[in-house]
């Protein structure tokens, strides 16, 4: 074939390829079958690839990706990519209605559209073709994802009306169909990943791949709800959505013109109840005044239009059966009933079990073995069981009665009077009680021995190598090296792997010698003890200056301690009279930890003498409390708020909004850690 013959093969290829994508992609009726399709693709890539010259950046093979992109430029929107205003309900609804009648008077309509819960994005055409893909990101600009939009196979690459407009803008959402989400994150668990929490972080995730040819694997599509000229084509947004279906864009078959505020209810009633059928998440409607010159005369505010609102729908509920119920053991011994469910879609994920929270719930439910249940997701994370069809039920229904044993060590569970929560009173050799305890100890506030972490803590104890704090000053590098497990959470069902690879190994050694620098008050508050908080370890600390004192006070002198109550005293008194626990505390002196404290320099006198100084925020070089001993070594107090008696407010990342306008209103001198130093040096 010479290339004459070739760029006719190619304009044929790409003109039949396009034509049954919009007939499958867009208006789902299929003209030729996959096979065929596939059979023209495949020539039209070996084409280009014999004639690369001849290849158009819009052409169909652009679908299966293959460009890489390192970073996504930022571009800057020509038409700002605004918000919405939600609203949750009929009468938030019924107030927009009349700010909008008030400013424009009676002669309107409203276009109800659905509200696709994806990612928002601007597409330019120039001539025809994609120029450009921007997502929405602060509204004033985005991230230039082109190439993976391009995979998007119900978006025309390029368009064939005559007399387009020569430069417009589309804008509409990219969003993961539920098969396509399903099918991702099955690949995802078998691959031992982390499964996407929902479609949507599916689709932005996608979105920001870098790897276009991964894209083009997870079947992203879009729906298109408007459309951004220089000057006006049309004068309502209703032509404009027709326009854009008339030049081969997927437009939702959804949208409606309403003249009055009834016909908008009957419409998202309609769509609420249309929602578990649809194929795609949805998660409201959104409600536009039609005509553009009385959108002008509406006007904007900061972030959204007046002339524009989105209802958002509650969560969604579907229908399943109860198989049956398990119970999970928190870490605080505290006992959580779960229902195990016949798996059920419910806004685009398999439920599989939900959280009966505890016994009084599940009385409340009076749920019975294979009851027919409500299931709701809210948020989207945890499922939960809202009420029962007790009207099909069988008469002979077994009733769910709550656990009577620990289903992790068998010991007889306990309740408290007057309390809903039911819990293991085996605290000490409970696997997850330990993992909790263990836990708690190696929190960054505690011990900070954090590289070592949840999931590791729970391989260490279910393989037996660690039972209790002081085992952790006896681990070996040789134990920890290679351990790996895959840990699955009871309710989501989602896995996440876990692995002691050498410098993990290296890394959680070198913070378990570094804790013994931690000094006592920090170590008492990491033992745990019930109902002793940071605060209180560190004021009984320094009252009793060592444990062997701590250990041995009376109820009368740690009552006379101020602040610590008769609950606290007795929670001391208990912990440190059972065996497992002084062992535990003079194994953990052994291995060097610190159980006194320090000897002050007193009189506390330093740079910072009389400086009355408030922290707030995440510090580089401290943890918060080393730069609490740092100030109050230099002879600083420290204060919860901030007062006109504060000197400096100590500012570190993140740090609260309310404290920073405090301060600027008193003018009270706001300074960085590195101010700090210096002020300390000087
Ligand atoms: S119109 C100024 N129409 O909702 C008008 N947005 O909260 C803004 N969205 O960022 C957009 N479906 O991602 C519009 N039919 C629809 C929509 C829709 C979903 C998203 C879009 C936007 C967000 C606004």
């Amino acid at each position: 074939m010479n290339e004459q013959q070739a760029r006719t093969r190619i304009q044929e290829l790409t003109a039949a390829l396009n034509d049954h994508n919009y007939r499958y992609y867009v208006l789902a009726q299929p003209s030729v079958s996959d096979y065929e399709y596939d059979m023209l693709l495949e020539e039209l890539i070996k084409l280009e690839s014999q004639f690369p010259e001849l290849v158009d950046q819009n052409s169909p093979s652009q679908r299966v990706g293959g460009q890489v992109t390192k970073k996504f430029p930022v571009v800057r929107h020509k038409y700002p990519m605004l918000s919405l205003g939600n609203t949750y309900s009929k009468e938030e609804l019924q107030d927009f209605d009349q700010r909008i009648r008030k400013a424009i008077g009676e002669q309107f309509e409203y276009v109800c559209e659905l509200k696709f819960d994806g990612v928002a994005i601007g597409i330019t055409y120039a001539n025809g073709k994609i120029l450009r893909a921007v997502t929405r990101g602060d509204g004033m600009q985005g991230d230039e994802v082109t190439p993976n939009i391009k995979t998007i196979r119900s978006l025309p690459l390029s368009l064939k009306k005559e007399g387009l407009p020569a430069e417009f803008e589309v804008r509409g959402e990219v969003f993961l169909p539920h098969k396509s989400f399903l099918k991702l994150n099955q690949e995802k668990i078998s691959n031992e990943e982390e499964p996407f929490a929902n479609p949507r972080n599916a689709a932005a995730g996608s979105l920001k791949t870098q790897d276009s040819a991964l894209v083009a694997k997870r079947g992203l599509d879009s729906f298109l709800y408007g459309l951004f000229t220089d000057t006006p084509l049309f004068d309502t947004h209703y032509e404009s959505l027709r326009a854009l279906k008339d030049w081969g864009f997927k437009v939702s078959e959804f949208s409606k013109k309403c003249k009055t505020l009834n016909e908008v209810f009957l419409y998202i009633e309609t769509m609420e109840q249309l929602r578990p059928e649809l194929p795609f998440d949805i998660d409201g409607v959104v409600i536009k005044v039609n005509d553009y010159r009385q959108q002008e005369q509406l006007g904007y505010t900061a972030k959204s239009p007046r002339w524009a609102i989105s209802y958002k729908f509650k969560a969604e509920r579907v229908a399943t059966r109860l198989l049956d119920v398990i119970y999970q053991v928190g870490r605080t011994g505290a006992v959580t009933p779960v229902a195990v469910l016949k798996p059920v879609p419910v806004a685009g994920t398999i439920v599989k079990r939900a959280s009966l929270y505890n016994a009084d719930r599940m009385a409340e439910l009076d749920l019975h073995l294979l009851d027919e249940v409500y299931v709701e997701k809210g948020g989207d994370i945890i499922p939960k069981i809202i009420g029962v069809n007790d009207s099909v039920r069988p008469a002979n229904a077994q009733k769910v009665q709550f656990a009577t044993h620990c289903p992790e060590c068998d010991t007889p569970l306990a309740k408290s009077e007057g309390e809903a929560i039911h819990y293991c009173p085996n605290s000490e050799h409970c696997p997850p009680q330990i993992q909790g305890k263990i836990e708690h100890f190696i929190s960054r506030r505690a011990m900070d021995i954090e590289t070592l972490g949840q999931g590791r803590v729970e391989i260490l104890i279910s393989n037996g190598i660690i039972s209790n704090l002081a085992d952790l000053y006896d681990l070996k590098y040789e134990q920890l090296l290679g351990l790996e497990k895959t840990i699955t959470d009871p309710i989501t069902l989602k896995t996440k792997k876990f692995s002691f690879r050498e410098k993990t190994v290296e890394n959680i050694l070198n913070a378990l010698e570094n804790s013994k620098k931690v000094g006592f008050e920090r170590v008492l508050f990491a033992l745990g003890i019930r109902l002793l908080g940071e605060t209180m370890a560190r004021k009984l600390a320094k009252h009793f200056g060592n444990i062997d004192a701590l250990m041995k006070a009376s109820f009368e002198e740690l009552t006379s301690v101020p602040d610590v109550g008769e609950k606290m005293a007795f929670s001391i008194i208990d912990y440190f009279k059972q065996p497992g626990h002084q062992e535990i505390v003079q194994r953990l002196k052994n291995a060097g930890l610190k159980f006194e404290t320090q000897k002050e320099a007193e009189p506390r006198q330093g740079p910072l003498n009389g400086a009355n100084l408030v922290i707030s925020g995440v510090f580089t070089h401290y943890s918060r409390n080393e730069i609490k001993a740092l100030i109050e070594k230099n002879g600083g107090k420290i204060t919860g708020s901030v007062t006109s008696k504060t000197t400096y407010l100590v500012a570190g990342e993140n740090m609260g909004p309310e404290k920073r306008k405090k301060a600027e209103e008193l003018g009270v001198k706001i300074i960085s850690e590195d101010d700090l130093e210096a002020l300390i040096k000087q």
